[in-house]
């Protein structure tokens, strides 16, 4: 499996799912004979699931990645090492563009649409809907099994939120992150909202989104050729932890292209780890998650979501990029008519 590069570093998760499972097991007790109860699990904030709805169609007419059918992703499973990051093909390059501008329009229009009242899965519907409607197939769906069709992440839900019944309530904050799949390629971007507008926001959590997307610029205008992925999380982490801001480590940014989650392994931590040196052609994502708090993610029994383990609040930031002659170019960058950022 290709877990390896998934955003993350799924050992330590599945390790904390694990405990955290059979721990609840424990803690039902005897049992006796009634229905068997559930697991308890200790949610670790104000955040719980709510109800999944099916699975959305996907018109036969559009282009789906290897995995749409049975959730096993098969090309990209011969890897090698990880520091050997391979550019994307000359003509895919046009793909990329088009794949991030499709990206962008698409989470430009679920931001748009954030006001409290609304549910998560009202924000997966419409990017379904404006997905397929620009012949692209929402990348999230049936991924490794996933069940919808982009990630919605309130508060301390670090990433992977699975939008469902729950309804956003003026000062939360919400992270949408969209990918998309057209002409063989993926484009991968996500944005922190403030529902009910900056205003709505504790000024606390306002610092930490503004804080996180700083440490995400900085970390972008040091991309081209020449530099090594290793040196970006020292970036990040030079701008959040002067205000006690921690990074996580589990999950990481990604080489994207015609697999979507690929080498090199991009860390937002400090590291001097092998990762590789960036090249003309080189797509890959940044997208780190700073906390308030506790850096240490806790997963749901869902298998996907990611909550802080002290409950307190986290953001993202995230653009897939490609790495050009003399710099980068961000291909899921603004356009001339998507919304300012909330603060701005
Ligand atoms: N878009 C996420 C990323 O930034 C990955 C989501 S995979 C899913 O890499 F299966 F959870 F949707
Ligand atoms: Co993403
Ligand atoms: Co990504």
């Amino acid at each position: 499996m290709n877990w390896f590069y998934l955003l993350l570093v799924i050992p330590e998760l599945c390790f904390t799912m694990v405990c955290g499972y059979s721990l609840g097991l424990k803690m039902m007790g005897g049992g006796g004979f009634g229905a068997p109860k559930k697991p308890s699990f200790a949610y670790t904030g104000a955040i719980t699931p709510g109800k999944v709805g099916p699975k959305l169609d996907v018109p036969a007419s559009i282009g789906r990645p290897d995995y749409a059918k049975d959730g096993v992703p098969k090309l990209g499973s011969d890897k090698g090492p990880l520091w050997d990051v391979k550019p994307v093909a000359a003509e895919d390059i046009p793909r990329m563009r088009a794949s991030g501008r499709i990206a962008r329009e698409v989470l430009d229009t679920a931001i748009r649409m954030v006001e409290p009242g609304i549910t998560t899965a009202d924000i997966d519907k419409v990017v379904h809907e404006a997905t397929i409607a620009r012949n692209s197939y929402p990348s999230p769906l049936n991924y490794h099994g996933y069940p919808k069709s982009c990630c919605t992440s309130i508060n301390e839900i670090i990433c992977h939120g699975i939008p469902d019944t729950t309804k956003l309530q003026a000062g939360m904050i919400v992270n949408i992150d969209v990918t998309i799949f057209h002409d063989g390629v993926h484009g991968d971007c996500s944005e922190t909202v403030f529902v009910g507008g900056v205003e709505a926001c504790d000024p606390k959590v306002k610092d930490l989104v503004v804080t996180t997307y700083e440490a995400w610029q900085a970390a972008i205008a040091v991309c081209k050729p020449g530099t090594k992925y290793n040196e970006l999380g020292g970036i990040i982490e030079d701008i959040i932890k002067p205000k006690g801001y921690s990074s996580v480590k589990e999950f990481c940014g990604h080489g994207i292209g015609r697999v979507f989650h690929s080498a090199p392994n991009v860390l937002h931590y400090r590291n001097a780890q092998r990762l590789g040196t960036m090249a003309p052609g080189h797509c890959f994502t940044i997208e780190p998650m700073i906390c308030m708090g506790s850096a240490k993610p806790v997963n749901w029994p869902d298998n996907w979501t990611a909550a802080t383990a002290d409950g307190k609040h986290t953001a993202q930031f995230e653009h897939t990029l490609m790495i050009t002659e003399d710099g980068v170019e961000a291909l899921t960058g603004k356009i001339d008519d998507s919304p300012k950022y909330g603060w701005m």
